[in-house]
């Protein structure tokens, strides 16, 4: 059997999930780092050609079922010990009420909730291989219901909060699976913009060292990038 640990990533082309790519192949992990438009991927295709052998660049677009599909199919049988739900997106971001479209809100619960769920099915099994698996799914303190105490957002807001309710759910179901929601910070990326208050490299130092020393008394929490545990 072999004794590297392995971890899929998803969304990992780009911010935190190519971040998290480096700091795990550094940790001495393979990753399977998987991104919608591979061949536009350069910086995973220099990780694939500084490791070789320990970064695998697999397509998948997590918005779409079948593509889903055909990522379990193409890992059938192989052992995964963690698996970081990373991909995301935000759109509307702080449009009030009446000008936030439902078409966000459908379009975001899809990527940022329904994607980590069906994501997490098909690989339970590869999971499942592993000693000690760990599901990590990258949330946000905006999806906390008990720190909401402003308006907007809610499409992204209401996006992490279920998926929050699926890690607690999953973690009650599957007593031997670590599964975890993390909250990066607020990070320099795309997403969080260059005004963010850490960087990349801050968030993914603390995600991995976090991720690295998961036990299975965590599962079902809530934590930051510094481990510290927040309000559902
Ligand atoms: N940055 C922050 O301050 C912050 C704070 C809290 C939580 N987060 C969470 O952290 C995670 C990563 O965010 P980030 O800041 O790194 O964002 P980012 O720089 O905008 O990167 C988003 C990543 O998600 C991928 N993605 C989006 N839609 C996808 C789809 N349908 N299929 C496959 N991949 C898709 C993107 O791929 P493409 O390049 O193909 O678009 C990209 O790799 C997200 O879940 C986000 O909600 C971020």
């Amino acid at each position: 059997m072999s004794t590297h640990k392995t971890v899929l990533i998803t969304g990992a082309n780009r911010g935190i999930g190519l971040g998290l790519t480096l700091k795990f192949l550094q940790g001495g992990w393979h990753v399977i780092a998987t991104a919608r438009n591979p061949d536009g991927a350069r910086e995973l295709w220099e990780l694939e050609h500084g490791y070789p052998g320990k970064c695998r660049v697999v397509a998948l677009d997590v918005s779409h079922g079948a593509s889903i599909d055909h990522l379990a199919k193409e890992l059938k049988g192989q052992r995964i010990d963690m698996l970081i739900n990373n991909a995301g997106m935000i759109e509307d971001r702080d449009a009030a009420f009446p000008a936030h479209s439902a078409v966000t809100l459908a379009k975001t619960l899809a990527v940022n909730t329904v994607a980590p769920f069906h994501v997490t099915q098909v690989l339970l099994p590869n999971l499942q291989l592993a000693p000690a698996p760990v599901v990590a799914t990258i949330s946000s303190i905006m999806g906390s219901i008990e720190s909401t105490t402003s308006g907007g957002y809610y499409a992204y807001r209401m996006s992490k909060a279920a998926v929050n309710a699926f890690v607690k759910t999953l973690a009650a179901e599957y007593p031997k699976v670590t599964v975890l929601a993390l909250h990066p910070g607020w990070v320099q990326t795309d997403m969080g913009g260059a005004g963010a208050s850490i960087s990349v490299d801050e968030s993914t130092n603390g995600l991995h060292h976090v991720l690295s020393a998961a036990t299975i008394g965590q599962s079902g929490k809530f934590l930051d990038y510094r481990g510290k545990q927040l309000p559902w």
